[in-house]
């Protein structure tokens, strides 16, 4: 979602501003935009398009030491320059942006209006600075603390006067929002990577709090005016600057970096003696998670899907009911919770709304929420009782690979641990032990043979659809497989249960709709194999993932991608990575902005 970056200080603010802006532009990147203040007074910069745009707008060389910037995921109002932040006051003395959305903007947009106020853009966030103007009588902080009494909604503000240039007033309310502090500066950013370089202590402002941010000193405060101590907090050591290296895109390097990823997710976590894992994070909650009788997965898209693959590892190792909700409906269906159930929220970012409220939900009627997610610190990392990080590092490519492939490592984690609490035995918590020590070489293996997967990316960039099939937990990897697809090449994909195809999908298929099946060898083979001859009798075009040792597959299929022999419980994982190299060459062979696709962001903190 949108990325928020300020600075306050001695030095010229706009090289922060703009380095800050273009590591969040990840999260949203339709517009931007920069308020400075100085000696000719505020003057605010936009355009529409991406921080590069911006960058030929606003000179390095520029002197003010005060201002702030916004990277904009439109929410109300097409990416216009109109509707890029910061929006201004009518006076021009006022400069305000908002990550978030206002929710009662149309009421108070037409008070606003009845009373006379000109509005310049269609956004919900300018009825908040003239809210503010409204209530400003020579102290901004009081302005925006009445002001914010008037909304509803989330945010993460910053906003300016003119008459007041030694303050930035911030304020936050479901939307992220830091503080850096640095010797005589302040930094403001609305995500860590921004302050990487800059500051290394930052404070986090939480719900309901607003700060008043000079370059000297920083105080922070509940909207009902009541001070606050909060700690500052020191900079993750792992928080690498974020670079490309020699990958044409992030996604790419991303998706070879899993091996990696994927021993970094259960690094020293692995007690192979034992046939059993250690989560030091999950310890404190460990009596009550044996005690649960049910569990609960929820989350957001590509979480999602690793979800539903953890259904399938969970509910078979700890045989109790296990379910899978999509956070968005979560908190809408009167979920039938107690404290014999534990829900799992699952999120790469940390940050996503639907997921933080289903938390909230939950936590509401009794249950144990843990959660799982790759951003340490995160407000899903705070919001759960206790939780397993990812440590995936940063994933920059909007489309998910990597977090996905650690979550679902985790989830494995998660049931062997969980498992050995119960009724699983040692051997079977030492195989899957040594599955997972196995599986970072044979993801390599896939990696490697990248070019084949590319030479059929190729043949599938000329289609305008397709189809993903899979059965048991290879289902999911098929939706996973069509939403990086779509995600990333604009190419309508759907994932379909295999045998459920013959109840109406089949109709799609002719010669020009090609089906990517994934039937790696486990116990619903023999089935799948009727599922390609029933899409082959139909002229269908078959891409099959199968396993290495596969006979049958490479007769029937048009195209064949193989992956290594495995136990079936990280078959998903390694079927995973063929689905995501695919995507992407796909999307690159049709000229797509890969690691940018259009409407997207890469953390959705509304609702
Ligand atoms: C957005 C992203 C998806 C991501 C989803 C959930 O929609 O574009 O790639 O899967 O949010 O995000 P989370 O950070 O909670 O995993």
């Amino acid at each position: 979602m949108c990325g928020i970056v300020g600075y306050i200080g001695p030095k010229p603010a706009v090289p922060y501003l703009l380095d800050g802006l273009k590591r969040l532009e990840y999260r949203g990147y339709d517009s931007a935009g920069v308020a400075l203040l100085g000696e000719h007074g505020l003057q605010v910069l936009k355009t529409v398009g991406k921080v590069s745009q911006l960058s030929l707008k606003v000179s390095r060389a520029r002197s003010e030491h005060v201002g702030f910037g916004h990277t904009r995921w439109a929410t109300h109002g097409v990416p216009s320059e109109a509707n890029a932040h910061p929006h201004l006051s009518a006076d021009g003395k006022i400069a305000l942006i908002h990550n978030g959305i206002i929710e009662n903007y149309q009421p108070l947009r037409e008070e606003l209006k009845s009373e006379g106020v000109l509005f310049r853009s269609e956004t919900d966030t300018e009825v908040l600075v003239h809210l503010i103007a409204r209530h400003y009588h020579g102290d901004l902080a009081e302005a925006v603390r009445i002001a914010l009494g008037l909304i509803s909604g989330a945010y993460g503000i910053c906003v300016l006067h003119q008459n007041e240039p030694d303050r930035i007033v911030v304020a936050k309310m479901g939307s992220p929002l830091l503080i850096g502090l640095g010797a005589d500066e302040s930094f403001i950013a609305s995500d860590q990577q921004a302050l990487v370089g800059h500051s290394d202590r930052f404070i986090v402002l939480e719900d309901g709090e607003m700060a008043v941010v000079r370059a000297t000193d920083v105080s922070v405060f509940t909207v009902d005016m009541q001070p606050v101590e909060r700690e500052a907090i020191e900079l993750a050591e792992e928080l690498e600057r974020i670079d490309q290296g020699d990958y044409a895109h992030f996604m790419l390097k991303e998706i070879f970096e899993q091996p990696r990823t994927i021993s970094d997710a259960f690094a020293g976590r692995l007690l192979p003696e034992e046939g059993g894992v250690r989560l030091g994070g999950i310890a404190p909650v460990i009596d009550r998670l044996k005690a649960c009788k049910r569990l609960i997965l929820t989350a957001c898209g590509t979480s999602w899907h690793a979800a539903l693959v953890g259904e399938y590892i969970l509910e078979d190792m700890l045989r109790i009911p296990v379910e899978v909700e999509y956070a968005s409906e979560f908190r809408y269906r009167n979920p039938v919770i107690d404290e014999d159930c534990c829900v799992i929220a699952i999120s790469q970012s940390g940050e996503t709304a639907d997921t933080l409220a289903a938390m909230k939900e939950a936590k509401r009627k009794g249950a144990l929420v843990l959660g799982i997610c790759n951003r340490v610190g995160s407000a899903i990392a705070r919001e759960s009782h206790a939780g397993v990080y990812l440590h995936a590092g940063p994933e920059i490519g909007v489309a998910s690979t990597k977090a996905f492939t650690s979550q679902l490592v985790v989830l494995i984690l998660l049931a062997v641990h969980m498992g050995r609490l119960r009724n699983l035995g040692y051997n079977h918590g030492r195989q899957v032990v040594d599955e997972l020590r196995a599986l970072p070489g044979r993801v390599q293996e896939i990696l490697d043979s990248s070019e084949h997967i590319r030479a059929i990316a190729e043949k599938l960039a000329g289609h305008n659809n397709a189809l993903y099939l899979g059965r048991g937990p290879f289902f999911p990897v098929a939706l996973e497989g069509a939403l990086k697809l779509k995600e990333i090449s604009y190419i309508h994909a759907e994932g379909y249960p295999a045998a459920e195809m013959k109840h109406g999908p089949i109709a799609l298929i002719d010669e020009n709709m090609p089906v990517i099946v994934i039937a790696p060898r486990d116990d619903n083979y023999d089935k799948v194999i009727s599922n390609i001859q029933e899409v082959r009798a139909r002229r269908g075009k078959v891409v099959v993932v199968a396993t290495r040792a596969d006979t049958k597959l490479a007769e029937l299929a048009d195209e064949i991608i193989l992956i290594p022999e495995a136990q079936p419980i990280t078959l998903p994982i390694l079927a995973a990575i063929p689905l995501q190299l695919m995507a992407y060459y796909t999307a690159v062979k049709r000229g797509c902005d890969v690691d940018q696709p259009r409407n997207l962001a890469k953390s959705v903190t509304v609702e």
